[in-house]
């Protein structure tokens, strides 16, 4: 039981029926939903066609997972340098880059990215110092991640 029910575990192919799901709420004297947790990265957005824009409508909590997309994203693009112009945002490492790209998205409320390295913990907590990216600046992130 909970007072606070929350939809996780949304797929691409069950995004459709996430945002039905979530625009219910309202319609209802207790909301049906009040939290998401969904998948988004810099290499996967299809969030932001639907469920992020809903969510903010409707005042959810938007937590992310995958912000990493499992560690893929380091094996894609660790071995490239990080651009100049990350500094701007105070990003010394890939991790920060890609998660200051995802809690930048002024729809979501946190990220959960995962580690079994203290290491790379410390890495990542990095990315709660300095400004976040604006939207010119997410815009830069893509287009670089896109031409690598
Ligand atoms: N509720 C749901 O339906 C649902 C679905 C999916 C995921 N989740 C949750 O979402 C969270 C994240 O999922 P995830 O672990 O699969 O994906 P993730 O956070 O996108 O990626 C984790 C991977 O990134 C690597 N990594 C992390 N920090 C790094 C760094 N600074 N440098 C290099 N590599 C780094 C990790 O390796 P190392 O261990 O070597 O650092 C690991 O292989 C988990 O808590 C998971 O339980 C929930």
């Amino acid at each position: 039981m909970t007072r606070r029910p929350g939809a996780s575990a949304i797929s691409a192919s069950q995004r459709r029926m996430a945002a039905a799901t979530v625009r219910w709420r309202g319609r209802w004297p207790t909301p049906r939903v009040d939290a998401v947790q969904l998948t988004y990265n810099i290499t996967d957005r299809s969030a932001e066609q639907r469920l992020l824009p809903v969510a903010a409508e409707r005042g959810l909590a938007v937590v992310i997972n995958w912000p990493f997309r499992r560690g893929e994203l380091f094996r894609r693009f660790a071995r490239h340098p990080l651009p100049e112009w990350a500094a701007e945002i105070k990003c010394t490492n890939w991790a920060q880059f890609f998660l200051k790209f995802v809690i930048s998205h002024p729809a979501l409320t946190c990220a959960i990215p995962a580690t079994s390295q203290v290491s790379h913990m410390k890495e990542n907590m990095g990315a709660l110092y300095g400004a976040l990216p604006d939207t010119a600046m997410r815009a830069r992130m893509v287009r670089y991640t896109e031409g690598l």
